[in-house]
């Protein structure tokens, strides 16, 4: 048994998301601009290569997978990937996703074993929708939610980015999501990201986790906490009295969970991303092709663990240019 992947900070290396592309269906106004230039597919790890990799990192405990994007559904395969990481033996692997093309996946995700998912909602007005993610979809993405929770994939986690001004109006309406249904309904603090390297756009959008627990209180009464099964979740949950879903905040800005990050990103053109918050990479494309891809993959993460950063930083320029979509949530 090979030791443990342990960065210089002590903290176990044990979550891997790998963004199968960095293509996406939408076009979320704080992830991309509606222009954007994907990747060329010449320079984008194979499936097979991802897995290696996978394994790999396996094999010096990472025991949990969560496959992302873009958005996941629109790579060719990613079913089948699913099973192939489950195969391999991870104790969990989940997938974040827009909810376009699920509804027609789902039996398949079940049948290959996924264990949870993860789906993007910021309003539930189709109207708003259309406005932030610049495509009309609200109903079908919300019919995959619902259907989502006919399987054993229920309950089911929905990621709203809090924008002031935008949707902050709907914080009681998608709160009482979770007294209806078994959704784990978390708000997210926008992180000033793709170009907004003045942070403008982040000034006049950001509202805290904190206004947002306190909004729906105010409303909807007591909210209980909830007790977190990884104590790694970035997620504060709540419940209110006999809701059968969850109320919750991620506050990436103003509580980040650094000290507790246990993550390593695989980007689709093959880069270590060690922290969402650097723009730190460390490529391993050729590691992955190398005579002895396995040993190959262990020394870079290895090197990977040496340099994670004890915390973000407070966004350098660079990384405020990236997009998400690159990096995979
Ligand atoms: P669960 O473990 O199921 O709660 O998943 P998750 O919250 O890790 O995954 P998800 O993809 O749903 O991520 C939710 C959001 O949390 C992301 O989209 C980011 O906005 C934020 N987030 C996730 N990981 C990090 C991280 O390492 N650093 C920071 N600053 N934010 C993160
Ligand atoms: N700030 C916070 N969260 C973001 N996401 C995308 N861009 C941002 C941003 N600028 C979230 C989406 C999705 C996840 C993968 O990343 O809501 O759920
Ligand atoms: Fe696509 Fe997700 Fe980015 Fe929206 S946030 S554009 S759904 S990758």
């Amino acid at each position: 048994r090979l030791a443990q992947l342990t960065d210089s900070y002590s903290r176990k290396m044990d979550y891997l998301r790998i963004s199968v592309t960095d293509r996406c269906n939408f076009r979320c106004q704080y992830c991309m601009p509606e222009d954007i230039v994907f990747k060329d597919k010449s320079e984008i790890l194979s499936l097979e290569e991802m897995l290696t990799f996978a394994e790999a990192a396996l094999m010096l405990g990472v025991t949990k997978v969560r496959v992302t994007g873009g958005e996941p559904l629109v790579r060719r395969g990613v079913v089948k990937f699913v099973s192939w990481l489950k195969d391999l033996g991870f104790e969990e692997v989940t997938m974040t996703s827009n909810g376009f093309l699920l509804e027609e996946n789902l039996e398949g995700l079940v049948e290959a074993g996924l264990d949870r998912i993860n789906i993007s909602l910021d309003t539930l007005q189709p109207e708003k929708f259309r406005f932030i993610t610049r495509r009309n979809h609200f109903e079908k993405v919300w019919r995959s939610i619902m259907a989502a929770l006919e399987t054993p994939l229920s309950p089911v986690k929905i990621n709203a980015v809090a924008m002031r001004g935008v949707n902050d109006d709907e914080i009681v309406e998608m709160a009482r999501l979770t007294q209806r249904y078994p959704l784990h309904v978390r708000f997210i603090e926008l992180m000033p990201l793709n170009g907004d390297t003045d942070g403008s756009r982040f000034r006049s959008l950001f509202i805290s986790g904190k206004e947002i627990l306190s909004r729906a209180q105010a409303e909807l009464g007591d909210l209980m906490p909830v007790e977190k099964d990884d104590p790694a979740a970035p997620a504060d949950e709540f419940t209110f009295e006999g809701a059968p879903g969850n109320f919750g905040v991620i506050t990436p800005v103003s509580e980040p969970f650094c000290a507790r990050c246990s993550r390593l990103r695989l980007t689709a053109d093959g880069k270590i991303h060690p922290c969402l918050l650097t723009d730190l990479d460390i490529p391993v494309k050729h590691a992955i092709r190398s005579e002895d891809p396995i040993n190959e993959i262990h020394r870079v993460l290895w090197e990977t663990a040496r340099v994670k950063p004890a915390a973000g930083q407070t966004l350098p320029e660079e990384a405020r240019n990236r997009t998400m979509s690159q990096i995979g949530g």
